[in-house]
């Protein structure tokens, strides 16, 4: 018998972890830096969650949503995305009992039951930032900084900011109001689902991907026109900020985000060489979801971006943006006896951090010499019986082709193969 991986998801194969640890860690010192925390969530939740965060009408909560029972009947879901599930916690935890402001980041894999695609999966792995506890816009700019810095800092430049004010409730209503109206006179041309949100969410036919619906989209009214005077300000602040920090961003009023808890800010990060898929991160304020889940009426602002799209990126500018890490040295042993005696002095050096590869099915010293060739180590250490009675060990520079015979100490080799010596 034979099994195959579920559709719409892959496995990371030893060959290319390097790359998805280096992004790891580099999200994690970046977010740091901006003095922001890691929260870790569990990857299901109450299916309620989703449904009351992300909006009963969006696509994810009608159509993409992993739902199962437990033993005792209830309703759990994968998490189709990490902000319901951080503002739980958050919820959960009294987190603003430790501070006003609470500044987290968090990196994860994903589920949504999607058509997979190129750049779309159906488990995919998101790096986000939420923060929580603040209407000041400059958080906002502070956190599509942090979305458009750290793809600046892995190389990456082809990449388009679009920012848009989706407004607070009350201007969103008089936009819904707007938008039925200029729809009214096209039902008739509206795909299915679109009919639908005409009524539910008018807002969502502007994010169709059906040509038809696409052409309408082009002379409906925009959001900016019916922003009241206080999201106006805020959204001017936040293009202020955002100047003042050289970030360049065009402003895309038909900008719909696919979850329903927005307000005012929302962002995309483009990358054209992406297809149909093309956007690489995306987030903006939330100011009503924590009240909407059980908690006080808190402000927030966040963002999250998928790493699958992200490599593909990378990959199509040819960026070096991670080394695949190489052993520090390979292990050279003569003799039965040698085999025996090094390995204290083996352990001892990768407990000391070196990367030391050994193949004990290796005997003779040219098929060592060629292992150790394949695996691109710097260095190889080489023991035999003479080296052992005398407690040495030969060092040599694979590059260089140099050698030399010092104590077999661990501590001592580290040093030298950190030296370079
Ligand atoms: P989202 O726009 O649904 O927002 O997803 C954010 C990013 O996750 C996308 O820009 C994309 O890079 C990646 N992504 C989404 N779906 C898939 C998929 N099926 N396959 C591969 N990558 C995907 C959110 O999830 C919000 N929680 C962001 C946020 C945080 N808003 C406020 N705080």
């Amino acid at each position: 018998m034979k099994y195959n991986i579920p559709r719409g998801t892959f496995d990371i194969l030893p060959e290319d972890s390097y790359k998805w640890q280096f992004l790891q860690d580099s999200f994690r010192k970046f977010a740091i830096c901006f003095g922001y925390q890691e929260i870790t969530t569990p990857i299901f939740e109450v299916s309620e969650l989703f449904e009351r965060s992300s909006g009963e009408s969006s696509d994810v909560v009608q159509k993409e949503m992993y739902r199962f029972c437990d033993k005792k009947g209830r309703e759990f879901a994968l998490r189709p995305e990490g902000t319901a599930p951080v503002v739980r916690s958050y919820v959960e935890n009294n987190l603003d009992k430790l501070s006003k402001r609470s500044k987290l980041f968090y990196l994860g894999p994903m589920f949504r039951y999607d058509r997979p695609q190129a750049g779309r999966y159906r488990q995919f792995y998101q790096y986000g930032i939420e923060f929580i506890g603040s209407n000041n816009p400059y958080y906002d700019a502070e956190v599509i900084a942090i979305s458009m810095l750290w793809l600046n800092s892995l190389g990456l430049n082809k990449l388009r900011l679009e920012i848009n004010s989706v407004g607070c409730p009350d201007c969103a209503v008089l936009y819904d109001k707007a938008l039925q109206e200029y729809y009214r006179p096209f039902l008739g041309k509206l795909c299915p689902d679109c009919q639908n949100r005409f009524n539910t969410n008018p807002r969502r036919l502007l994010d169709c991907k059906v040509p038809s619906c696409i052409e309408l989209r082009d002379d409906a009214p925009s959001q900016l026109n019916y922003l009241d005077e206080p999201c106006e300000k805020h959204f001017e602040a936040v293009c202020n900020y955002l100047q003042a920090m050289k970030i360049k961003y065009i402003i895309n009023p038909r900008i719909v985000r696919g979850l329903d808890y927005y307000t005012n800010t929302a962002f995309e990060i483009v990358y054209e060489g992406l297809g149909a898929q093309n956007s690489l991160a995306g987030g903006g304020r939330y100011n009503g979801l924590i009240e909407q889940i059980g908690g006080k009426s808190v402000p927030a602002i966040g963002f999250a971006g998928g790493f699958e799209r992200l490599l593909i990126a990378l990959e199509e500018e040819k960026i070096n943006y991670a080394e695949k890490p190489k052993p520090d040295a390979y292990l050279v042993c003569l003799g039965e006896n040698v085999r025996l005696e090094v390995l204290t002095y083996l352990n001892d050096l990768r407990i000391k951090g070196l990367i030391v590869d050994y193949d004990p099915d290796k005997n003779s010293m040219k098929a060592q010499f060629k292992a150790a060739d394949a695996s691109g180590a710097k260095y190889a250490i080489i023991i035999g019986e003479d080296e052992l009675a005398n407690k040495t060990i030969n060092l040599k520079n694979l590059q260089t082709g140099e050698q030399i015979r010092v104590a077999m100490n661990a501590e001592d080799t580290k040093q030298r193969i950190r030296a370079k010596i």
